[in-house]
């Protein structure tokens, strides 16, 4: 555990950094010169891939493999190989920056990782399931609280949306082709958000929250009610991403239904989630891991409120291609399932190591860095997109734009300094809280 949660809290520094690039050339293209492993189309998939699977990814696996044999009051099958698919995991990652930065890539989003580490990440995904199978037979705790149903749901469905997603039986290109494609790619690329991140971090919480605020779960009932919805909802809405693209008529019916009807699932688990913490928000703020998850939370509402509003094509005409989606992207990677990674972090870690973290004061400053900083990307994201929705829609030709949205991709920039601060301080007090040896503040 404490190596995912350590290796999360440094990938997310190397993302940040790398995202801050991104930002800056969005501001300043030819202030960097033209350094070939610097330049956008690089840093993009360097920062998308190490945040998603390096930050958010590890982070959760890290928390599912306290979780599941909490819950199953029993210990983790195999610590050892814990520690092995951990390395493997962390080298696929290390091998994904290097060769991206290398330019080779298979130009699919979140998909770009070649051949040789799609085969090293599925198989630390099917060495991760062999451990947590190993655990589940030998446990003491007959009840599978909800959180374990997410947990191999999600390890499970990312193994096969990884393995289908990157068509693996295609090694040269990791596709198929045409239209099919598309879909293909935007199957996995929905999927990987809705059934890797997704039900990792709501695994979390849901086991988080109740601790936390020492009251049992609202409802069981409801808890099993919003897994099966989201199983039987999430994998067949990919063709939202493609509503401007001459994708099958009905299958975009089929995926702007499911999209709206998602708010079932999303709801079932913020209403149970929130009536079990009702009344009992103190508990909530006296607790950083569970201030961290709470916020979460509640950008999982605006996430969730947003995409079935732009999956609809009406709006979409206004927001597809803008910055409006990257501010979407950052609530729901960022601000829902990132914030989750930190507070199952802080919230796991002095049980294992059996003391309190370093510092709950740097843990709080790195709170208030991280949300103010992805309030501020929203904002601007946001404004920034609609400004470019609207000017496109009036026909105004795309250089005429760029001055008028100069600004927000400066304040975007400008913000990322806040979020790297919050990505320097977790790295520090998570590596304190482990090797450390004393105690800075508890509160
Ligand atoms: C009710 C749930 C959700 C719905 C209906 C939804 C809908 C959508 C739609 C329609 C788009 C495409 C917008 C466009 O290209 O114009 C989109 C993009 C995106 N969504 Fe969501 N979303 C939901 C929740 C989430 C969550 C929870 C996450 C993160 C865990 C997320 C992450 C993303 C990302 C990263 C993109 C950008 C994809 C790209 O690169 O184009 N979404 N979403
Ligand atoms: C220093 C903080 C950050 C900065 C400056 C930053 C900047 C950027 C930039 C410039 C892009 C490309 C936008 C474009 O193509 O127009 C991007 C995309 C993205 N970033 Fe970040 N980012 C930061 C933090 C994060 C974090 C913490 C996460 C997730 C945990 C994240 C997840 C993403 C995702 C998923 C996309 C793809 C969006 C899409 O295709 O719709 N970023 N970011």
């Amino acid at each position: 555990m404490k190596g995912y949660f350590l290796s999360a809290a440094a990938w997310l520094v190397v993302g940040t950094v790398g995202g801050f690039i991104g930002a800056v050339e969005l501001v300043a293209p030819d202030l960097l010169g033209n350094i070939p492993w610097l330049v956008f189309g690089r840093i993009r998939q360097v920062h998308t891939n190490v945040n998603m699977f390096g930050f958010v990814g590890t982070g959760l696996l890290g928390a599912a493999h306290y979780l599941v044999p909490a819950l199953l009051q029993t210990s983790l099958y195999s610590e050892r190989l814990g520690k092995l698919t951990l390395w493997l995991w962390n080298l696929a990652l290390v091998a994904g920056v290097i060769t991206l930065s290398l330019g080779q890539t298979q130009s699919r989003e979140y998909a770009e990782l070649i051949w040789p580490i799609d085969i090293g990440v599925l198989l630390a995904l099917a060495l991760i399931f062999y451990n947590l199978v190993e655990t589940l037979k030998r446990r003491t705790e007959n009840l599978l609280y909800v959180s374990v149903w997410y947990v191999f749901g999600a390890i499970i469905f990312t193994f096969l949306t990884y393995f289908f997603g990157n068509a693996v039986w295609n090694p040269s290109t990791g596709s198929i082709t045409g239209i099919p494609d598309a879909i293909l790619a935007w199957f996995y690329g929905h999927n990987i958000l809705g059934f890797f991140f997704t039900p990792l971090a709501v695994a979390s919480a849901y086991y988080i929250i109740p601790i936390v605020t020492r009251a049992p779960l609202y409802s069981h009932t409801l808890s099993l009610i919003g897994f099966w919805s989201i199983l039987l909802l999430y994998s067949h809405i990919g063709t939202h991403h493609l509503i401007q693209a001459p994708a099958p008529t009905w299958l975009k019916v089929v995926a702007i239904t499911g999209s709206v009807v998602m708010i079932v699932p999303v709801m079932t688990v913020l209403v149970n989630l929130w009536l079990t913490m009702k009344d009992r928000l103190g508990f909530i703020h006296s607790d950083i891991g569970g201030k961290f998850v709470f916020a979460g939370t509640v950008w999982y509402l605006l996430t969730c409120i947003q995409g079935p509003l732009q999956s609809l094509p009406y709006i979409q005409k206004l927001t597809h291609f803008t910055n409006w989606v990257i501010g979407h992207a950052h609530m729901g990677v960022f601000g829902f399932s990132g914030m989750i990674a930190f507070g199952a972090i802080y919230f796991i870690l002095p049980r294992v190591t059996g003391r309190p973290i370093y510092s709950v004061w740097l843990a709080d400053l790195q709170y208030w860095l991280l949300l103010i900083g992805m309030t501020g990307f929203f904002t601007v994201l946001t404004t920034a997109g609609l400004i470019q929705g609207n000017g496109w829609l009036n026909g105004e030709a795309h250089y005429r734009i760029l001055p008028q949205i100069h600004l927000y991709m400066v304040l975007r920039a400008a913000l990322g300094i806040l979020i790297i601060g919050g990505a320097v301080i977790g790295v520090y007090n998570i590596g304190m809280s482990i090797y450390g040896n004393r105690v800075r503040s508890s509160e």
